[in-house]
This record gives C-alpha cells, structure tokens and sequence, in this order.
C-alpha cells in the first residue's frame, strides 16, 4: 500500500490565519476512480484544505502531488487547467446573468468579430444539460430557479470542466431526494472513468453509501484514514468528536400545555402554496412537519410567518385573532422564522459576528446610542450556547466556516426570544455535535412554555425530539401523528409517516 500512487496526495498542509491555526499537519491521499469522504465537524479545517488544493489559500507549508508529481495552483483558473475542479459550499452565482452565462464566467466562447458566442455557449449548455439529465433552461435567469436547482447547475459546471479531480463541498445540503439520487449517478460516472471525487458532507447515510475512503479531521489535524465499508456511523461521530456520544438526543422534559396557535383552514395567495392547513400549537410543544420535498411545508412556515401572503384561512393566538401581513408584525406578535436557506439569504457577509447577532433583535439595544455592553453579551450568548467556533466576536462571520455561520444566523433569532419558532430544516450543514445542541435549545425552549414548528427532512430527528409530527402531502395536511401513540419506540412508525406523506401524491 506504501507504495501507491495516488492521483492527489496532500501532506503537511499548514494553514493560519489570525487568531486561528485552520490547518495543522492536514493530510488527504485521493486514489483514482473512487470517492473519498473527508468529514469532520464545523470548522475542522475541510473547506479550508480545499482551498489550499484550488488555488484560493495559499499553504503556510506542505506539500501536494498529483500523480506523484509536486503542485501547487496559484488560483483556481490554474487549478481547472490542471484538471482540478471544486464545487463550493457557498453558490458564487451571478444571480442577475443566466444559467448559461454562470456555466461559462471567465471563459466566454467568442466569435470571430470578438463578441460573446452566445449561440455556442446555449447549446454546449444545452448538450452537458441533457448529456447529464439536468432540466434547466440555459436561459433562465439563474436567480429566478430554486436554490436545488441552482446547486445541480454548478454541480453541471464543475462536470462541465472534464476534470480528474473534483471537489464537492457539501452539493447535497439543499437537493432533493431525487436530485441526491441524480448526483451519485453522475458521480459514479465520473468514477468509472477514473476520476477522483473528494466529498464534504454531514450527512453520515450519504457518507457510507457513496464513498469508497474516509478521511477524518479534527481541529485541523489529520486524525484517520479508512475504507468505508470497515466504518460505522458510530465510529466516525467517535473521530469526529473525540468523545462518545451515546445519545444523539437530549432527554425531552418539555411538557405541552394551552393552546398557543390555533390554525384554521390557512391557504396560501399565490400557488405552490399550501392549502386549507389546520392544526394547533400548544405551549411547550415541539411541532415536526414532515413530508416530501415539495409538499410545501416550506410554505406553510413562511405564510404563517407572512413572508407569504395568506389567501385564507384564520390564525389566532392565545384566543386573539392574528393576522401576520408582514414579517414585521409577525415579529411583534412574537415569531420568528429561521429559513431554509439561510446562508443564501440571511447573511450580512461584510458583518462581523456581533452585527450578524444582534441584527434581528435590534430595537432592542436603544434607539439612538446601541448599548454596546447589551450587544456583547449577547452576542457572547449566540457563541457560547451555539458553540460559534471563532477567534472574536469582530470576526467578519464570512470567515466561519459554513456550518457556524448557520449557528449565528439560528443564535440571532433565539435572542429576539420568540414565542413561537418556526425553523425550516434547522440541522442542515451542521455536525453531529452540534446538532445536538440545537435540539437541546429547541427543547429548552420548549420547556419555557415556547411552542417550536420544526421543518426536517430527516425523520430521525423528527422522532427524536417532536411531541407530534405533521404530516404534508402535496399542500395538504395529510395527518398528524403522536409520540407515545403513533411514534416513540413504535415499530411501523417511520412507514406510517412516509404513508401519509404520499396521500396526495
Ligand atoms: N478566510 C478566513 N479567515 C479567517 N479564518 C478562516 C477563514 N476561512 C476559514 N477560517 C477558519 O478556519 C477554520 C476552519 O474552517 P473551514 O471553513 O475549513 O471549516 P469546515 O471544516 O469546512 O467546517 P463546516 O463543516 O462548518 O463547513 C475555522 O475556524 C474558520 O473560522
Ligand atoms: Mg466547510
């Protein structure tokens, strides 16, 4: 084995920035034609190394060879010439240009007289899309699509490059299951042709189903390499986390109570939305919505929340009829909405960590002079109760790493301290450590006498932590199930759900 030639061999890699030592003797040997898993928690230094290998860090120290041969990119152009290509865990999309426009930044085809070839640049387009079964049109304004739809384009553009390296950092946060499924057969083509894919990912299922090696971090360090058939989930959280962790949920001592939210047959205007939804939300609940993707629990969180606007249908709260119309009403009638896509729209990138904070919240700290002894603390609360890995609270939050810029987004919202929470797939991107931190604020909350609307689409953490799960189908509520009756250590309850979720279908 000693003797392998690897197609990308990294060793030493060294890398500080101020305040932080984001790569400590990093190491990652990529064999051709296999996926190689490289996990590790928020802030383990992943996205970090990959950048040393495309050209946008340069390494303090260390060294990378492919093929045995010694490297080093000077940016990402010299990284794709040399058959390097990375999609990136944030979209670096140009999101007025169009699809086509994005697939081919920086080396537009042109024409004899010297302008833009666009009729060339829509059917190479075109051709990768179809050669890959993408349904997009090369036209559309790249802004306009879903931020899955958006991914699978850049996942097409990485392709596009014929490279023999690639690097996904994290493609399937926001894809659907479908899309999940679309993207390993791509993968696996790109595999039998001998291409080496290195592949961020939190989500261990994925992990052991499309990987061939796994390499661990930990703090920057390189801490084990394995075959992926030879690992458990259980194993990797071990070397991920240097602990334990026997429970993958905090003990739920949260009771519900009163009716909080009374929902009656809400509609949302304007179509996909959901239609004729009534439920309720008691006090020191936790309320799971469930369901495919595109059965609109998205948009039943943002109509409650009047991000969308309602076509029918009433809401009251504690008996008092409420109409959200805007989200800043529905702030003061004590909301609060984390969204989905949260590093797509809820950052303030040129910020520091403090301003990301407290941003929500912020009438709260005076009106002309901000108490800036106010802010401090509570910007020490969202770094603390949501383990922010960063060197200060002034570091600009563009420098976390992605998984902890969510942390500060989901810490700002918790400091407006709502009564009712609405979060929209709150564990996406975040590590198995930390995940389990935020369900023990969410049950928390809940104990307080808050009343939590959860969106996942992971069913575990649904059962692990709800008092009862809505089920949407197609717009619809299509049932509601109950811990302890339906769910709770009952077999079948995982088919009861996936039944209903496909009433409608
Ligand atoms: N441009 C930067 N400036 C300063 N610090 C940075 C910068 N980029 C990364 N860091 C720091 O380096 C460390 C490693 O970050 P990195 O983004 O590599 O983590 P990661 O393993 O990709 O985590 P995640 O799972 O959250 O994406 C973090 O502490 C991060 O704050
Ligand atoms: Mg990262």
């Amino acid at each position: 084995m000693s003797e392998q030639q690897y197609l990308l061999e990294m060793l030493d890699i060294e890398k500080q920035f101020p305040g932080v030592k984001a790569l400590d003797h990093a190491k990652l040997q990529l064999r051709a034609g296999t996926v190689h898993a490289l996990m590790g928690e928020n802030g383990a230094g992943k996205s970090t190394l990959m950048k040393c290998l495309f050209g946008i860090y340069t390494r303090d120290g260390g060294t990378i060879s492919m093929n045995g041969k010694p490297v080093t990119f000077t940016s990402p152009r010299d990284a794709l010439d040399n058959g390097v290509a990375m999609v990136h865990q944030e979209l670096n999309q140009v999101l007025r240009r169009s699809v086509m426009e994005n697939m081919y930044l920086g080396r537009f085809p042109t024409t004899k007289l010297g302008t833009v070839d666009s009729r060339k640049m829509f059917n190479e387009t075109k051709a990768i899309f179809e050669d890959l079964e993408i349904d997009v049109d090369p036209r559309a304004i790249i802004g306009t699509l879903s931020v899955s739809k958006r991914q699978m384009v850049e996942i097409a553009k990485a392709v596009s490059y014929n490279a023999r390296i690639l690097v996904l950092d994290e493609p399937t946060s926001s894809l659907t299951e479908d899309e999940v499924e679309h993207l390993f057969r791509i993968m696996n083509r790109l595999t039998a042709k001998g291409v080496g894919i290195i592949y961020i990912s939190h989500k261990m299922d994925e992990i052991l189903r499309i990987s061939d090696d796994v390499t661990i971090m930990r703090d920057g360090q390189w801490v084990a390499t394995r075959p992926a058939r030879e690992l458990t989930t259980d194993e990797i959280i071990r070397l991920m986390v240097n602990r334990e962790m026997t429970n993958r949920f905090p003990p739920k001592k949260n009771k519900p109570g009163n009716v909080l939210l009374d929902v009656k047959n809400v509609t949302g205007m304007y179509e996909p939305t959901c239609h004729d939804v009534s439920f309720q939300l008691h006090e020191g609940e936790v309320l799971g919505v469930a369901g495919l993707v595109g059965s609109r629990r998205t948009e039943l969180l943002n109509t409650l929340f009047g991000y969308f606007t309602k076509g029918g249908g009433e809401v009251t709260m504690r008996g008092k009829k409420i109409e959200n119309v805007t989200t800043d009403e529905a702030r003061n009638n004590g909301f609060a909405l984390i969204t989905e896509e949260r590093r797509a729209t809820g950052i303030f990138g040129e910020g520091s960590i403090t301003f990301n904070s407290i941003i929500s919240n912020v009438n709260a700290y005076g009106k002309l002079l901000l108490n800036g002894r106010k802010m401090d603390k509570d910007t020490q609360w969202v770094i603390d109760s949501m383990r922010v890995k960063t060197p200060s609270k002034r570091t600009h939050i563009k420098s976390l790493s992605g998984g902890n810029q969510q942390k500060v987004i989901i810490g700002r919202w918790l400091l407006t301290n709502p009564d009712v929470l609405l979060l929209d797939e709150p564990t996406r991107g975040i590590d198995v450590g930390s995940k389990y931190e935020i369900y023990e604020l969410i049950l928390n909350l809940a104990e307080q006498g808050k009343g939590v609307m959860m969106v996942s689409s992971e069913m575990p953490e649904l059962l692990g932590i709800c008092d009862r799960i809505l089920v949407m189908s197609n717009g619809q509520l299509a049932g509601i199930v109950e811990r302890g009756k339906d769910f709770g250590g009952i077999p079948g309850e995982q088919e009861t759900i996936m039944a209903l979720a496909a009433k409608y279908v």
